[in-house]
């Protein structure tokens, strides 16, 4: 294997330790991701410098200069504190032509966006649940014909951030309380989508043109309480504790008939191909009693952490996290900006 020099861009709180000892777990879910990818790629050889960046480009471009990488591992999520703006230091690094992982920024854009994604979905008949947004700093108004039960979300934050059994409202009351809830707390606008009852599948999809489907994976909510909704909080997500006591687990999902796992990955890759993304990616979505498939985001750069969605699903097919972040950088290393997709 050819030794790369490699940056990896990461958010300035997360530049991991050397080594895991001593920390809790409430610590190492923090940085777990950029820990296993800086010691994954030093593991393969590689000659690697993580970059902490909060809100300065000179950082990056400091880097590139004294260090003189072949490629940047991209995991930085946001910029200034805002997440809508990760996209706008993967279009910086196109500027330094500095080759770089995952999404392209036009994708992230769009992936980023659930609303503009979902219109998306809508026009090329990709079923997604009905949805309203309410933007911050406007009066909310509920129209009359809304039918409950609804989810409350953040139009664009991600990682199940907010999301709580809180999120999923009954009445016009709950609803305009989490919705201002939101406005407050995130600080984003925030979307209002009917509620599907239903299993919670994700299809990892990692390439450029050529694109490969890796093993469906099921989040099993295993033995939450009856009355509590089935949905990835951030709790479900993120608490290793909550995950051991309700046996919630990400899992290779079984009893799909042979025709809807290929109807599942027929419609991910429509996603990919309509959003234009590039690197890797992850669908999220919702499946009826019925099989009805209803698509809840496109995710570009998803959690690349090892144990999370894609490096589960990279492992069922037989793709070890080695081999996946090598992939994930020679697809990095072809891909070429100016045949970007439009
Ligand atoms: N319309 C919906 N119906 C049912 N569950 C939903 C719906 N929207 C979101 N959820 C639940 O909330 C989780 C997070 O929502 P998602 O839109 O994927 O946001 P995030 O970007 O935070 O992952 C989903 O994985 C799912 O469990
Ligand atoms: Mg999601």
């Amino acid at each position: 294997m050819n030794m790369l020099k490699i940056l990896v861009l990461m958010h300035e709180d997360l530049v991991p330790p050397d080594s895991m000892k001593g920390f809790a777990d409430k610590e190492i879910v923090e940085w777990k991701t950029e820990y296993d990818v800086v010691s994954s790629l030093k593991a393969m050889g590689h000659e690697v410098q993580p970059v902490g960046v909060f809100d300065d480009l000179g950082a990056i471009r400091r880097a590139i200069q004294e260090f003189e990488p072949d490629i940047a591992f991209n995991i930085l999520e946001e910029f200034h504190g805002n997440s809508l703006y990760d996209y706008h230091v993967a279009s910086y690094l196109e500027l330094l032509k500095l080759p770089y992982t995952g999404c392209n920024p036009r994708g992230l854009m769009i992936a980023h966006d659930k609303a503009l994604s979902k219109k998306l979905f809508t026009f090329h008949r990709i079923s997604t649940p009905k949805f309203i947004v309410f933007p911050m700093g406007e009066k909310i108004k509920i129209p009359k014909s809304i039918r409950y039960p609804l989810i409350i979300k953040s139009l664009v934050e991600e990682g199940s951030y907010g999301l709580s059994q809180a999120s999923v409202v009954n009445t016009q009351d709950k609803m305009i309380e989490r919705i201002e809830y939101l406005h407050s707390k995130l600080n984003t606008h925030v979307l209002a989508e009917e509620y599907i009852e239903g299993r919670e599948i994700y299809i990892s999809i990692i390439g450029n043109s050529r694109l490969q489907t890796f093993p469906l994976i099921e989040l099993e909510f295993g033995e939450m309480p009856d009355d509590a909704h089935k949905i990835a909080t951030s709790k479900v997500k993120w608490d290793w504790r909550y995950q051991k006591q309700h046996k919630i687990n990400l899992v290779a999902a079984s009893n799909l008939d042979a025709k809807l796992i290929k109807k599942l990955y027929s419609v991910g890759k429509r996603i990919y191909k309509i959003l234009g993304l590039s690197g890797y990616a992850r669908i999220d979505l919702r499946l009826t009693e019925d099989n009805a498939i209803y698509v809840l985001e496109a995710n570009a750069n998803p959690d690349i952490g090892y144990g999370e969605e894609t490096s589960t699903a990279a492992d069922l097919s037989g793709l070890n996290y080695e081999q996946l972040l090598q992939k994930i950088i020679n697809l990095g290393l072809s891909y070429k900006p100016e045949t970007a997709r439009i």
